[in-house]
């Protein structure tokens, strides 16, 4: 067993530091006060080289993503564009309930790491969107920002220093879609949450068309740390091509389910037998999704030795996403459980593109059929085709993110499907598409 980290970098166990005053005395609104002290390319520089990725579900690394922040909108100070920075709250992933404990027990961190970037590229207003369902979670956040606002650790010239910067915090509707970061711009714009074709990218054509970074709230909430003890230091904790902490919400067939924080690195196994205290009923474990309803399932048998981060989790071919560890026992019924996950992104499809749109409902039909035993065997290939003309066919990556857990759960338990049409009373046939050629997206 592997659990030496004890340090909690973003869920420290402190009392009442949700409140500025304890947040404060814990060292909290430093780090900007540091940052302030160096030019805004050395606080990017710092974050760059502390290798840190996003949290947000697609790794990527955050200082690089901040370099593509234009320094300046045009040589003309006085048709200067604003650039804008977003807050991703959104959250809206099955299995993913992090950043909400994170708002709800440290969300000066998450300030202060706004700060932070919003020093570093040079913006004056920042948008949390948060999913609109959270609003416990709403409330605490905007207390918080009223009682930065209050001190002026946000507003006009903070610290006493040239740079003023806002933080609006922005309900959303309960719309999954709206995390997707051009969706979420639209939806802050006030337009319904529909992806952009990127190229543009929010860099350059983000909100109201002006350069937009997005980042989500658990990779801004590294950043003050970064400042405060140095690149270097991150850079060693946990695996070194994906460093840091990461909060792991554990939920499913585990004794002990919930948010928790370790190294990146730390071995599935540790986390599910030693963290959560195995399954109930000390049932051997058949699937575990390891991040969010997203990413590809893997078997029980395959997680030994497997370490929760972006290299290891790809040698069993899928990712970390959100960290969302959704945990099935021996008795888990898999059909039915991707079928749930099929009808969450055949409801939450925008309807933009073909293949996602027509696409999500019928992978649905399928699976309703092989759960009613009405399915025939052909209905697995079935399945499969309509799950890759999916993939890669989208404007954005929910068509992605519907395909690749029935991908992953017709590689890893064909007999399952097969199981069920054998076991079937009545082999009927089941729903003949016209043709199984989508047209690609159009824009
Ligand atoms: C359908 C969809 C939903 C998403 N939902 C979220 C979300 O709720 N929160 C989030 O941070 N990122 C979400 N993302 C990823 C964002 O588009 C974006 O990559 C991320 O916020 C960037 O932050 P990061 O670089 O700090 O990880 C979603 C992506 C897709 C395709
Ligand atoms: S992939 Fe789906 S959710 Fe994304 S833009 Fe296309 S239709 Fe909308």
């Amino acid at each position: 067993m592997q659990l030496d980290f004890t340090e909690k970098l973003i869920l420290p166990n402190i009392s009442n530091l949700h409140q500025l005053s304890v947040y404060e005395e814990n060292g909290g609104y430093q780090a900007i006060r540091k940052a302030f002290t160096m030019q805004p390319d050395a606080v990017t520089n710092e974050v760059k080289q502390s290798n840190l990725r996003g949290r947000g579900g697609a790794c990527f690394p955050t200082g690089l993503k901040w370099t593509f922040m234009p320094k300046s909108t045009t040589a003309d100070k006085q048709t200067e564009k604003p650039k804008y920075l977003c807050c991703n709250a959104d959250e809206s992933e099955p299995g993913t309930f992090k950043d909400r404990q994170i708002i709800e027990f440290n969300p000066h961190l998450l300030i202060e790491g706004i700060l932070c970037a919003a020093y570093a590229m040079g913006i004056k207003s920042t948008y949390i969107y948060i999913r609109g369902e959270y609003y416990k979670w709403y409330k605490i956040l905007q207390n918080a920002v009223e009682e930065a606002y209050a001190k002026n650790y946000i507003g006009e010239k903070i610290f006493g220093t040239e740079f003023s910067t806002d933080i609006v915090v922005h309900r959303g509707a309960g719309a999954y879609i709206c995390g997707e970061e051009s969706a979420l711009m639209n939806s802050v714009e006030g337009k319904r949450g529909y992806p952009r074709v990127k190229p543009p990218f929010p860099a350059a054509f983000g909100l109201w068309g002006c350069p937009t970074t997005i980042n989500n709230v658990e990779t801004l909430c590294n950043v003050p740390h970064i400042i405060n003890r140095g690149w270097e230091w991150f850079s060693k904790i946990g695996s070194p091509k994906h460093p840091g902490t990461i909060l792991l919400g554990v939920s499913g067939h585990v004794n002990k389910p919930g948010v928790y924080e370790f190294p990146t690195g730390i071995l599935l196994s540790d986390l599910i037998y030693e963290v959560c205290g195995g399954i109930p009923g000390n049932k051997k474990i058949k699937a575990v999704i390891p991040g969010g309803s997203s990413t590809m399932w893997i078997r029980g048998e395959e997680i030994d030795g497997v370490r929760m981060d972006a290299e290891s989790l790809k040698t069993v071919g899928t990712s970390i996403g959100t960290g969302g560890v959704i945990v099935m026992d021996e008795d888990t019924d898999v059909i039915k459980v991707l079928s749930r996950i099929a009808h969450f992104y055949h409801h939450e499809s925008c309807g933009q593109c073909t293949p996602c749109r027509e696409g999500t409902g019928w992978m649905e039909k399928i699976l309703h059929n092989f759960e009613s035993s009405e399915a025939t065997l052909e209905d697995i290939d079935l399945l499969l085709d309509v799950a890759n003309n999916i993939e890669g066919n989208t404007i954005c990556a929910l068509g992605d993110a519907a395909a690749w857990p029935v991908q992953s759960v017709i590689k890893k338990f064909r007999g399952e499907f097969e199981r069920r049409v054998r076991k079937s009373p009545k082999v009927s046939s089941s729903i003949k598409p016209p043709h199984l050629v989508f047209a690609h997206a159009t824009p």
